[in-house]
């Protein structure tokens, strides 16, 4: 089995390279630009192996995808290059609209040219997977689940990037054909997630004794998946799941913000004692503007249909999380350097 998994050297797609590496066995040609959000370093564990290797290019070059496309023949494509941080987009949507949008567009036609070119057998068993998020559903109310019948309802530049390319996905599958499914999932935790993120944060700040900032009260409603349970979930369906279909993937650990954060600080009072409980540097702040108030994924299609099950629980998954930042800061101290925790996301007032 021969993969292009675009985005490898980032939180999620590093855990899918691993896993394809590493319990596959697969040959695996990851493709990422490393920008801020991309980094080897979290590829230590297969760069020396002989069925990994590393294009560092930007999908949205359309030469550069064709020629590693043609010289690599993969019989799956698994995509999931991206700017990902609402709070990003918020301050600057132009960086999302080209990743997003315009790369997906440029690696659906090189797929498409490429697929073209392959006979019956392999076209029929060429998957295109396009990894997206349950942010293009919009918000919850206080109950119901998202699941794939659940109209778009973007509300941040990042999620209507995402839903843009989700569109795209269907229609190129619909128009052209081209074995394309589509997973939406929740939100994602665990090893190597980059330090701008609610929970690697929340772990970091207050390891060093610093404020753990919450958005607004801190009653937004996320559900927690952990990422090497998203990583078998997509390594299942690129290779189960049906043409044309979506696919939900989520925890079904839902939590507020608030109780995300006292439980890690609960988590590192007991493995790494302090002089003060942590809960103390907790501090509300401004909230985010659009901030979705609750997402909750209904994952009974890829249970039900693919068997798959999420192995760990919120609690299970924040335990294994906190202790790798504990034991990793290797891999953290040099993003600690240069991510400053600055905030972003806040909209100018007229005074600006
Ligand atoms: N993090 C989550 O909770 C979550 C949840 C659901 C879906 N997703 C989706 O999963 C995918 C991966 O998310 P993540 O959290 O790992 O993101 P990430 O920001 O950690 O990683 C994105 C990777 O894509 C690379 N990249 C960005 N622009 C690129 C470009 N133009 N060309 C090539 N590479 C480029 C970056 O260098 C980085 O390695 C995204 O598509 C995201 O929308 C994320």
């Amino acid at each position: 089995m021969r993969v292009i998994v675009t985005g490898g050297a980032g939180f999620i797609g590093s855990a899918l390279v691993r896993h394809l590496v590493l319990e596959k066995g697969y040959d695996v040609l990851n493709i990422d630009a490393l920008t801020y959000a991309g980094n080897r370093a979290s590829l230590h564990t297969v760069e020396d192996k002989p069925n990994y290797r590393f294009l560092k290019s930007n999908i949205c070059d359309r030469e550069a995808m064709e020629q590693a496309v043609r010289e690599f023949q993969p019989d799956r494509i698994m995509h999931l290059a991206a700017e990902s941080h609402v709070d990003r987009s918020i301050t600057g949507a132009a960086d999302f609209i080209e990743t997003n949008v315009i790369g997906t567009f440029t690696l659906l036609e090189t797929a498409r040219g490429y697929w073209s070119t392959l006979d019956s057998t392999q076209k029929d068993g060429f998957r295109f997977l396009h990894v997206s998020t349950d942010e293009v559903y919009g918000s919850l109310g206080g109950d119901g689940l998202f699941t794939e019948e659940t109209p778009y309802d973007p509300s941040s530049p990042y999620s209507a990037s995402k839903a843009s390319s989700d569109h795209l996905a269907k229609a190129w599958e619909r128009t052209y054909g081209l074995p394309i499914v589509v997973s939406n999932c929740s939100n994602n935790y665990g090893p190597y997630h980059f330090p701008e993120k609610l929970i690697p944060l929340t772990i970091l700040n207050a390891l060093a004794g610093e404020r753990l900032p919450v958005y607004g009260k801190g009653e937004n409603v996320r559900d927690w998946l952990y990422v090497e349970d998203h990583a078998r979930a997509l390594d299942l369906i690129a290779e189960r799941g049906r043409v044309g279909e979506t696919y939900n993937v989520g925890g079904r650990n839902e939590r507020r913000n608030i109780d995300v954060v006292r439980r890690i600080c609960e988590v590192l009072d007991r493995l790494a004692p302090a002089n003060r409980p942590r809960e103390e540097l907790i501090e509300f702040v401004t909230d985010r503007p659009g901030h979705d108030a609750r997402y909750a994924i209904d994952a009974a299609k890829l249970e039900n249909e693919l068997g798959w099950r999420a192995q760990e629980d919120f609690d299970s998954g924040i335990e294994k999380t906190v202790a790798w930042y504990l034991g990793n800061e290797w891999w953290w101290q040099p993003l600690r350097e240069r991510y400053a925790g600055q905030r972003l996301g806040l909209l100018k007032t007229a005074k600006g």
